[in-house]
């Protein structure tokens, strides 16, 4: 229904919403976002920014393993299946060689107090790789003691063997991909995961004492109900899993042509996915988990919702994050690394990633430097997304500018606010309960560079 056509019926301000905000927006992981990368920043300019590096400060190290055992249509990371293990072992030793020639930019050997390997899935590596990875790893990083060893794992192809060597290494936070169980669901999207097969991946896991797991959920899949949504969800939470990220189905086909063996017609609507939504936090909430930001839960006690307590909630690649370092290296093909001075992103094919690095080349082919502006306008957009607020006034005093300077984005929020979707009280913008499903949109109001809203995905 159109805003014209709701003039004429008694429309709810549920209805209002979904008529004038079901579109699409950047999830801002970061900002500027990664539409905005380009050649300008190279790998001459990755290796300047690397070499300034503050060896007195931690950092965190990001590797991307570009391979699963088969693909989900649904997919949008950066990732193809493979089955023969060579060929990982090949990228393994190709990601050895690239911490090489970051190691040969930097100042001297930093801190490492985060290492997250992501994917893909990094159980695709064998007990071999892990050691090559990690001795790599821990000749470029000294690794703080108690320092954060993350990965993203595919319980169906995970086993016992895997777990203890990755324990062996210091893995101490794990997210396992679950979606949906419901079999139709999975048949629309090609990922055949009993729950014992989650059940299974979680003994083993506390098994080795990992105290920090995360699942992550989906809604808005091909042929999901809402009752889907919560049947999986009452099932998961038998396992107690200290987090939650429940993602909404990012349908981009133009970007990710295999989701287009998706039948779009089995894709849920606008008021369905909200509905999928709401439901699910609500019976998360009910369960004691607290809402962290756009989509993620976790127990009261976990790290994340201490950080969004303290105020120090962050955003970055991986979605939300009590990682403090201000530097994230990332290492493998299409990885996206944070410096002080700007972004800058990996070949994203592995053959033109594995090219320059066996030119001895670090694999960077394009960035963005940060600007004042968006140092400024980063700020605004994180700490909505983080704090579901943001007082504008604090944030102008923090970058030297003033309110007057976000004159059009404060007459733009004041439309919102009288949609319901925010409060504004001088510069205090705050998300309403109903408006929360579209901070993604508030956010673009700040965004001085992302084009075409048709590249993102849809808020709603
Ligand atoms: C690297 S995978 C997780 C680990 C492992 N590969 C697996 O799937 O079990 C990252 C997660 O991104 C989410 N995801 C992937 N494609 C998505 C899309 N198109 N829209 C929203 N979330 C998506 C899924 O929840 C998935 O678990
Ligand atoms: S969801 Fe996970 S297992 Fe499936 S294709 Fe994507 S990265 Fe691979």
């Amino acid at each position: 229904m159109t805003a014209t056509a709701l003039s004429s019926v008694a429309a709810s301000p549920r209805d209002i919403m979904l008529a004038r905000y079901d579109g699409n927006a950047p999830r801002y992981t970061s900002y500027p976002t990664a539409v905005e990368f380009s050649s300008a920043v190279d790998e001459d300019v990755a290796a300047g920014w690397l070499g300034d590096i503050d060896l007195a400060e931690r950092l965190s190290v990001y590797v991307h393993i570009p391979f699963c055992e088969r693909l989900c249509w649904y997919c949008g990371c950066n990732t193809r299946a493979v089955r023969n293990p060579d060929l990982v072992s090949a990228y393994v030793a190709g990601l050895a060689d690239e911490l090489a020639l970051i190691e040969k930019a930097l100042p001297g050997r930093p801190t490492a107090g985060a290492i997250h390997l992501g994917g893909g899935t990094p159980n695709k590596l064998s007990r071999d790789d892990l050691g090559t990875l990690f001795r790599a790893l821990r000749h470029v990083f000294k690794v703080s003691p108690g320092a954060e060893i993350a990965a993203e794992l595919d319980p169906s192809i995970l086993t016992r063997d895997w777990v203890t060597a990755a324990a062996f290494h210091g893995l101490s936070r794990v997210s396992v991909g679950v979606q949906d169980l419901s079999p139709h669901v999975q048949e629309a999207v090609n990922r055949h995961e009993p729950f014992a097969v989650v059940e299974r991946a979680v003994g083993w896991l506390r098994e080795a004492g990992l105290s920090s797991i995360n699942f992550d959920l989906m809604y808005g899949l091909p042929r999901q109900r809402t009752e889907d949504v919560l049947a999986t969800l009452d099932k998961v939470l038998t396992l107690r899993p200290e987090r939650l990220a429940l993602f909404g189905y990012a349908h981009v086909p133009w970007v990710k042509p295999h989701q287009k063996l998706i039948d779009a017609s089995d894709l849920p609507g606008a008021a369905e996915r909200l509905d999928q939504n709401e439901a699910a936090a609500e019976k998360l909430t009910s369960e004691g988990y607290v809402r962290i930001g756009l989509d993620h839960f976790a127990v009261s006690d976990d790290p994340l919702a201490v950080a969004l307590k303290q105020g120090r909630l962050r955003r970055n690649f991986q979605g939300y994050t009590a990682d403090p370092h201000m530097t994230l290296i990332g290492v493998g093909a299409s990885s996206i690394s944070r410096l002080p001075q700007g972004f800058y992103q990996n070949d994203a094919t592995e053959l033109g990633w594995r090219r320059r690095v066996q030119e001895g080349r670090l694999p960077v082919s394009r960035g963005v430097a940060l600007t004042d502006e968006d140092r400024f306008r980063g700020d605004v957009i994180e700490t909505l997304m983080c704090q579901r607020a943001v007082d504008l006034a604090v944030v102008c005093a923090r970058h030297g500018r003033s309110l007057d300077d976000l004159e059009s984005e404060q007459t733009a929020l004041k439309a919102m606010a009288e949609d319901g979707v925010v409060t504004v009280s001088g510069g205090a913008v705050e998300m309403t309960a109903l408006g929360e499903p579209l901070i993604r949109s508030v956010a673009r109001v700040f965004d001085g560079r992302s084009g075409a809203a048709s590249r993102f995905s849809r808020v709603l």
